[in-house]
């Protein structure tokens, strides 16, 4: 009998992680800011656990396992128009999704970054704010800010398309990003599955700790005003 359920992993256990910590980051991140005051705490805390999550993201891309790969899902525009024209979706991030990863990659990756030199005038600011000159870190506040709106843009297009592909292709994506594994039906004859054992979650570990020292060492670098009287 042929076995319609069965199911290949194409999406690593730190590539997952990596996905619902993020979410939960952007999500802490939001609300934080908006409640302000001494939230604001919180804000920096999620904001630069984003930071490292996009770091390790973009790293993970170059050493992480094959459907992880920027050189595995990032396509040319020929390689997008054919699919858009019907071709077939490759095992892990079709043509046009890998474009929607890169744009949230590189957006939150900048409001994370820009949020290291910005100020809100009161009493929070980011570790590298009194690094630079008062126009940069006024500029870097008004990006920061305006980079919400591109945030949540690309945020509801993210969840439209998996909608999309939940209820018009019938594809379990969610269920992908969440257990790592797709129907093998939906995938070409002969997908290999991705590696998704100890040797890789080690990896991923050691990839972690590194970029983890990276984050507290920039957060080391805040300067402190000194409020002592003398
Ligand atoms: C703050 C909200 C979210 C952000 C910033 C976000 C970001 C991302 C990113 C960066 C990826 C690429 C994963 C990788 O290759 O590392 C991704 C993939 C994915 N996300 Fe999200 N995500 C969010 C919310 C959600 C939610 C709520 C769901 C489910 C209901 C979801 C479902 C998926 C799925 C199914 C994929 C895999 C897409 C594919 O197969 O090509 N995401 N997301
Ligand atoms: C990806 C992560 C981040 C997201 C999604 C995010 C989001 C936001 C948003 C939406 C605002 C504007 C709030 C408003 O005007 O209502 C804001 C303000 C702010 N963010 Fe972030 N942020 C992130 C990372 C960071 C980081 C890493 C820092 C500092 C280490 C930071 C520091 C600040 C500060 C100080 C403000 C207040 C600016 C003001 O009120 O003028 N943010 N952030």
């Amino acid at each position: 009998m042929q076995n319609n359920r069965q199911a290949i992993r194409i999406w690593d256990l730190p590539t997952r992680l990596f996905h619902w910590a993020l979410v939960a980051c952007i999500v802490g991140a939001f609300v934080s800011v908006k409640l302000g005051g001494l939230y604001m705490d919180w804000h920096v805390r999620f904001g630069c656990t984003a930071l490292g999550l996009i770091l390790f993201r973009v790293l993970w891309g170059i050493i992480g396992p094959r459907y992880a790969r920027f050189s595995q899902f990032v396509r040319g525009p020929a390689a997008v128009a054919r699919y858009l024209k019907g071709a077939a979706a490759p095992a892990g991030h079709n043509p046009l999704g890998a474009l929607s990863v890169l744009a949230l990659l590189l957006v939150i990756g900048f409001q994370a970054t820009s949020g290291l030199f910005t100020t809100d005038d009161i009493m929070t600011q980011g570790p590298l704010f009194g690094h630079v000159s008062e126009a940069t870190a006024a500029l870097m506040t008004s990006w920061h800010k305006l980079n919400e709106w591109v945030i949540i843009g690309l945020i509801a297009l993210h969840l439209l398309a998996v909608a999309w592909y939940a209820a018009v292709h019938r594809k379990r994506m969610v269920r992908a990003i969440i257990t790592g594994d797709v129907d093998a039906k939906d995938l070409p004859a002969g997908t290999p599955p991705a590696q998704d054992g100890l040797a890789v979650w080690l990896r991923a570990l050691l990839l972690g700790a590194c970029v983890t020292a990276l984050v507290l060492w920039i957060q080391s670098l805040e300067v402190v005003a000194d409020m002592s009287f003398s």
